[in-house]
């Protein structure tokens, strides 16, 4: 099989079932399981704005060989989902897959794309650098179970806060964030609400969340004023101790973030590190489209 065999085809061309069932048979032997079913699909292209018709699948003489898909928000690209079944890799797919979607974005004019990849995923992390991706920073997936007591909340003026005064928050500049915590992934999701500290020293900040059916996840926070690893173990505690049975799930949160010290000690745990990597130089939009 050569480069040329390979054929791309659009991913809305294909039933969601197929799409799932192509995705799992190239994550069978994956660093993190992680195995999806249609619904789990569904919700992640519409949380993360997964574009199928400019998503490609790869086949060969009518066999599925790879998937990789990708999402479009305003001046940038996400690549996501990219496998290639175990027995037909180191056959050019994975190149030609992402050459495919690199491509499809340049045909919508758009020069910057982002991704993660796990830490430690040599033949992945080759590939992006080899497509001129270059690594910006690590991202830390973290759990928390709830059969860590939380402590009793810390004294403040807490205000819950309504999805929509939520997400007006969300949408103020954050700094630069992962695709999966941007604004857009907030206001595309469910249930998200919030909550508003002042503390006696005159602190102030906000936390918003998704709270699932059995998980709290997708946090968005900021320390307006004080300090963050006193701020966040504020909002930690008044979150938890209000959801005493939930786990709490948290995705690609920068190593670099200064309220870190706080979910330690709040009893989270690492899971596992991706590396973020970008390819282009990051649009002005991206840094000031959600200046609040
Ligand atoms: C990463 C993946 C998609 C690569 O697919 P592939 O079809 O084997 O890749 P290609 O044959 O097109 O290889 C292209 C380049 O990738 C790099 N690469 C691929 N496999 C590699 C390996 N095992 N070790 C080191 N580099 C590797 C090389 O730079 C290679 O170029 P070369 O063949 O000229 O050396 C495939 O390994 C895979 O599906 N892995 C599991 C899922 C996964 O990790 N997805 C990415 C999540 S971010």
């Amino acid at each position: 099989m050569t480069d040329n065999s390979i054929l791309l085809i659009p991913a809305s061309q294909f039933t969601i079932d197929q799409l799932v069932a192509i995705y799992n048979q190239t994550r069978v032997d994956y660093m993190v399981p992680m195995p999806m079913n249609a619904a789990r699909l569904e919700e992640y292209i519409r949380t993360y704005d997964v574009d199928l018709d400019h998503s490609l699948v790869a086949t060969h003489h009518g066999d599925m060989l790879g998937v990789a898909m990708l999402g479009l928000r305003a001046d940038r690209a996400w690549i996501t989902r990219l496998g290639v079944i175990p027995d037909t890799r180191r056959r050019g797919t994975g190149l030609a897959l992402m050459n495919g979607l690199l491509k499809q974005a340049e045909n919508l004019k758009i020069s910057f794309s982002m991704l993660e990849v796990i830490k430690n995923n040599v033949p992945a992390q080759q590939l992006f650098l080899k497509l001129g991706f270059y690594e910006v920073g690590e991202l830390l997936v973290l759990r928390r179970s709830p059969t860590v007591p939380p402590p009793d909340p810390i004294v403040a003026d807490a205000r819950r806060l309504q999805r929509a005064e939520a997400l007006d928050l969300v949408g103020r500049y954050r700094g630069t964030q992962p695709w999966t915590n941007q604004s857009e992934s907030l206001f595309n999701a469910q249930d998200v609400s919030g909550l508003r500290l002042t503390l006696a020293d005159g602190s102030e900040g906000w936390l918003v969340y998704q709270r699932q059916k059995f998980t709290l996840t997708r946090f968005a926070y900021k320390t307006e004023t004080g300090d963050p690893v006193t701020m966040a173990w504020a909002f930690l505690s008044h979150l938890h101790h209000h959801f005493l049975r939930l786990v709490t799930q948290l995705e690609n949160i920068q190593v670099i973030d200064p309220h870190l010290p706080a979910f330690y000690q709040m009893g989270y745990i690492e899971s596992f590190r991706r590396i973020e990597m970008w390819r282009g130089s990051v649009p002005g939009t991206l840094r000031l489209s959600s200046q609040g």
